[in-house]
């Protein structure tokens, strides 16, 4: 029997797959984002979100540091950009380096500036005059409101020297180097509380001397030792590698009672320019925090048996990850500026996987202590400065709106989905709630860049009786994934919304393509 096809059904069953695309693709319904407030939060540590700077092309000189502008003020510092980092809200800065710190000398940084050793910079090429040193590195951190963070160079300088920086830095007693700062002008010491022993020592190419992890254990020892005499009470940052476990275990099992933070690297180095193999390298990191996590586990909690003979006390607390360099460094499309291509042009793709790094970070809150950015201005960084003025990358937003809206304690997230969606793939979620728990922040990282997702958003809490108000959604999004800011075009969108449906227990809640959200909650008294 043949079947008569009219060109009437023809014309409906086309109208219908366009409707079916457009709700497949457009609005994807039927998902439940539940925010387990009947569990209890894992503090997150505000120190996850510090920024690095290094001397490398124009991140210092050029970048936060400019004697030569007519844009910087008496002291050197962009006015434009230190304007730009102080709305970032920075907890920590690290200096200076990186790979710099193995041919960087402190003592060439200090003083009167004309009287500072100009030197080549051996390992980023370029000279450094040293105006920016020491005093000038914690005054900046201080006009922020960030802690310092120092780095001290393993290969070129010694243990006594690094003690010496400790006591120039921190030093309250009547001796030469605490002296030398007060008649620099710094009555008051530093109180420099974060630094780190070496920088990436196991790496073969740069000129660090221990890739021998036997032997970074050994000097490292030492440093430890003579910097602690001068102040046992910083904090130590020792060097690690995610992706070399013998070497981390080797530090983390002899090293672990006098180390605070061990050191990881992660720059997401994608091998195509896709967003989806971004995304995934993201992902590779997150395998890499567990198995860090079995790593610190290895290793007591407490310090028990520690040799008075040491004139000063082990760590106090459980050890944790720094990641004091993180970022996403995209040497495949060549379309980074300047030196080793590193003055880069981040769209917006790259802006939402810095959100789900920072969802990460604060997933994971139980191992990781603190995280610097790679890097703050110019190289690699969320700021740009050009001769007339500075501007933001696509990545400054999620930097920024992290900082400014997340809570300090983490709460467990579960997002379910209809049948077929898979929208727990689309969505990246957190939440978080403040130390009283009256305030509690959903961020929700739509990756799609399509589908705009509908969900019921509703905090599950241990009483009918406690209730949750949502007071607004604020929304940061771009037209297309593919999209950058240029000196003169901002392309990221802000929203704020304030109006929502209730359903059932919770809210209905849109949440559009490619967009970072914050849902914003407060408890009803
Ligand atoms: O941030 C750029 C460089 O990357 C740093 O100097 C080094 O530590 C890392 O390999």
């Amino acid at each position: 029997m043949r079947t008569r096809v009219s060109k009437y059904s023809i014309y409906f069953l086309l109208n219908a797959c366009f409707l079916f695309f457009l709700v497949g693709s457009v609005l994807a319904q039927g998902t439940t984002i539940k925010v387990k407030l009947d569990q209890p939060g894992k503090s997150v540590s505000p120190l996850i979100y510090g920024q690095f700077i290094e001397f490398l092309g124009r991140c210092i000189d050029g970048g936060i540091y400019d004697e030569e502008s007519a844009l910087s003020d008496e002291a050197g510092f962009r006015k434009d950009v230190l304007e730009r980092v102080r709305d970032l809200n920075v907890p920590i800065v690290r200096f200076p380096g990186g790979t710099v710190v193995k041919i960087y000398h402190w003592k060439d940084g200090i003083g009167k500036k004309e009287d500072r050793p100009k030197r080549s910079n051996l390992i980023w090429g370029g000279e450094m005059d040293n105006h920016f040193g020491t005093a000038e590195f914690v005054q900046y951190c201080r006009k922020i409101g960030a802690e310092p963070f120092l780095v001290v160079n393993m290969s070129s300088d010694s243990p006594g020297d690094a003690s010496d920086w400790v006591e120039y830095c921190n030093g309250t007693g009547d001796t030469y180097w605490a002296n030398l700062r007060r008649s620099h002008g710094y009555k008051e010491p530093f109180n420099v509380k974060y630094w780190g022993i070496g920088n990436e020592e196991y790496a073969e190419p740069d000129a660090g001397k221990h890739q021998d992890v036997k032997k970074y254990i050994d000097d490292s020892w030492l440093f430890v030792k003579l910097m602690k005499l001068q102040d046992p009470s910083i904090k130590i940052t020792l060097v690690g590698n995610q992706e070399n476990l013998a070497w981390s275990r080797q530090v983390l099992k002899e090293m672990h009672p006098v180390c605070d933070f061990l050191a990881v690297h992660f720059y997401s180095i994608p091998s195509d320019d896709s967003y989806e193999t971004l995304l995934q390298s993201v992902d590779a990191f997150n395998a890499n925090l567990d198995t860090m996590r079995n790593l610190l586990n290895e290793i007591p909690d407490k310090v028990t048996d520690f040799s008075s003979w040491y004139r000063f006390p082990p760590r106090a607390n459980r050890v944790q990850l720094a990641i004091d360099e993180w970022g996403i460094w995209d040497i495949h499309s060549k379309k980074g500026k300047g030196d080793y291509q590193m003055e880069y042009p981040y769209n917006w793709g790259q802006a939402l996987a810095v959100g789900k790094f920072l969802n990460m970070f604060q997933r994971n809150a139980d191992i990781i202590g603190l995280a610097t950015w790679a890097q703050m201005v110019n190289v690699l960084a969320p700021i740009t400065t050009t001769a007339d003025g500075a501007y933001c990358q696509t990545v400054y937003t999620p930097l920024h709106a992290y900082r400014k809206y997340s809570q300090r304690n983490n709460v467990s997230v579960e997002v379910q989905c209809a049948e077929g969606l898979a929208t727990e793939k689309m969505l990246d979620v957190v939440a978080s709630v403040s130390d009283n728990e009256d305030e509690l922040v959903v961020s929700v990282i739509n990756l799609s860049g399509e589908k705009t997702i509908k969900a019921n958003l509703f905090p599950e809490l241990l009483s009918s009786a406690q209730r949750m108000e949502i007071l607004s959604q604020i929304i940061y999004r771009a037209a297309s994934i593919d999209l950058e800011n240029t000196p003169n075009k901002n392309v990221v969108e802000e929203e704020i919304i304030s109006k929502f449906k209730k359903s059932g227990s919770g809210f209905e809640v849109i949440v559009k393509p490619a967009s970072i959200n914050f849902f914003v909650f407060r408890r009803l008294k």
